[in-house]
Order: C-alpha cells, then sequence, then structure tokens
C-alpha cells in the first residue's frame, strides 16, 4: 500500500513552485489533493496532471475563501486528513521605505491567511476528529527568514515568524484531536520567488495588484553560499521536507520546525 493511501490533502498556493510539487509527492503516495491558488489557470494546470487532484481558485487573503476552501474540501473528499498552508510571496524593502500597505499584506498571507484556514479547520475537526483513532496532519509553511530573520524582510520575516508560534501553539490544542501540527522553515528554493529579480517578468498578484518578486544576482550568490552544498534547494527538495510530515513515521512529531535549508543558518 503507499503510504498516504486513502488519504485528503488540501495545499495552499499550489499552481506552481513548491506547492505544486508537493501536490504531486502527496498524489504519487496515493493522496487525493485539493490544489487551492489565487491563479485560477495555474491551479486548474496543477490538478490536471495529478490523478484524483481538484482545482479550487480563491485568493486567501479574501477572509471568506479559507472557510469555502474548508467547506469545499469536505464536500468534495467526505473528510480531510492533511492541510499544507503553503501561500505566500516575499514583498520586501528596508524599513524606511516600507509601506502599511506592505507590512499589513505580509502578516495578512503569512498569519491572517493561515489562521483562517486553520480556524475552519478547527471547525470540522472539533466535530469530526474524534470519530476515528488517525492521526491528521497540519504543515505550516515558514522560513529562514521566520527563524533568523534578514534585512530588508522585516515584514516578511514577521509574518513567518508568526507561523511558528501558530504551529507551537496549535500542536498544544489539537493534540486532543490526533492532530499533528508542524511548520517547515525553508532557506532558498529555485521558484519564482527567489529567480533574479532584475529579470522580468516576475509577478506575484497581491489583492488583484501586480507585483515582482524575485531577489537580486547578489542575493541569489549570498543563498547559494550559505548553505554547504552551495546550491539554492529544489522544488523536490521543498516537497520531500514536507512530506516527512505528512507521513505516518512521523506521527509522534509535533509542534516542531523542520529546518529544511541544505545547511544553512543564517
Ligand atoms: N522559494 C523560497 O526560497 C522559499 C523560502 C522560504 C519559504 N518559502 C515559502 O514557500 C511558500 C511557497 O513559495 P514558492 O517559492 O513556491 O513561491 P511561488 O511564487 O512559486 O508559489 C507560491 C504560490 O502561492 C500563490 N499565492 C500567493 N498568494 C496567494 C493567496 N493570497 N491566495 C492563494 N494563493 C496565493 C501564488 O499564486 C503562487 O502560485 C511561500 O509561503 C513562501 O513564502 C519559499
Amino acid at each position: 500500500m503507499q503510504p498516504l493511501q486513502g488519504k485528503f490533502a488540501l495545499i495552499t498556493g499550489a499552481g506552481r513552485g513548491i506547492g505544486a510539487e508537493t501536490a504531486a509527492k502527496l498524489t504519487a503516495a496515493g493522496a487525493r489533493v485539493l490544489v487551492n491558488d489565487l491563479d485560477e489557470d495555474a491551479a486548474q494546470e496543477t490538478a490536471q496532471q495529478l490523478d484524483g487532484a481538484v482545482a479550487i481558485a480563491g485568493d486567501l487573503t479574501v477572509p471568506s475563501v479559507a472557510d469555502d476552501l474548508i467547506d469545499a474540501a469536505i464536500e468534495q473528499f467526505g473528510g480531510l486528513d492533511i492541510v499544507v498552508n503553503n501561500a505566500g510571496y516575499i514583498w520586501h524593502s528596508a524599513i524606511h521605505n516600507m509601506t502599511d500597505e506592505q507590512w499589513d499584506a505580509m502578516i495578512d498571507i503569512h498569519a491572517s491567511a493561515q489562521f483562517r484556514v486553520l480556524r475552519a479547520y478547527g471547525r470540522w475537526l472539533r466535530d469530526n476528529a474524534n470519530r476515528d483513532s488517525h492521526v491528521r496532519k497540519v504543515v505550516n509553511i515558514s522560513s529562514t527568514m521566520g527563524i533568523y530573520g534578514g534585512a530588508t524582510q522585516l515584514a516578511y520575516s514577521a509574518g513567518k515568524a508568526a507561523v511558528v508560534g501558530i504551529t507551537k501553539s496549535l500542536a498544544k490544542e489539537w493534540g486532543r484531536f490526533n492532530v499533528g501540527v508542524n511548520a517547515v522553515a525553508f532557506g532558498a528554493i529555485d521558484t519564482r520567488l527567489t529567480s533574479p529579480y532584475e529579470k522580468e517578468p516576475n509577478i506575484s498578484i497581491v489583492k488583484g495588484q501586480p507585483r515582482k518578486v524575485g531577489l537580486s544576482h547578489e542575493q541569489i550568490a549570498g543563498a547559494k553560499q550559505a548553505s554547504p552544498f552551495n546550491r539554492m534547494g529544489t522544488t523536490e527538495d521543498a516537497a520531500n521536507a514536507i512530506y516527512l510530515m505528512c507521513l505516518p513515521e512521523s506521527d509522534w512529531i509535533t509542534g516542531q520546525v523542520l529546518m529544511a535549508t541544505g545547511g544553512a543558518q543564517s
């Protein structure tokens, strides 16, 4: 039997990058995946390539979308075993240039969106989790920035640090529901988020507005050097780390932050 046979998973921000790769990894392990992304075409494209996957587009910074997503997952699958809170993006600048809009956007997508998805899931768990004995999994995506901080990344770092607080608190709250709640904090992973900033177009849609994401060549070189492997991680490296936290073999691990950084410690 495949390790995740019969499991149902929701992955946010799974239209591309780490989320899309994780959707493929969990599907290959036997799970059925609900693919969320604010980018409808990307969500559909991911889901179409995967057996049994379903796409539900939706911008998680719109407060009602989290409830809609959890409702759709339950309606589609009849239950939900794995939630991967992955949607996110970077929008950086030095603090003296940082607008309220930037600050709010980073807290909104990384902290508030995860909170709302988990609150909606918790309402279902409260009524359903104790009817069976299996361990469910939440994997919240954080970053080295949320652990060590990063210059020009103050708001992103604050959002990703909030993910750690959410994870540790919920692990304590949801033991009674038999849910393992962990975070995976990545170092630099080679995606749209970390591709050369100078090279247009690197576009992330923020509340309907296009924004440039990416890193400077200098930042990319620094990110590679930070790892003893002297490279960025691949999306496969990232999906593998998330997968570990979804396996039954990690059932006794909860409230932890797995540092999937290729050894980078800053
Ligand atoms: N790439 C890295 O180096 C790195 C490092 C640390 C943490 N992370 C985190 O990993 C996660 C995935 O990043 P990625 O590198 O795969 O980026 P990506 O841009 O390739 O993919 C992120 C996806 O999230 C979606 N998304 C963004 N805002 C959303 C919203 N409001 N609602 C729904 N979907 C939304 C985007 O449309 C996109 O498809 C993010 O949380 C990011 O902060 C990435």
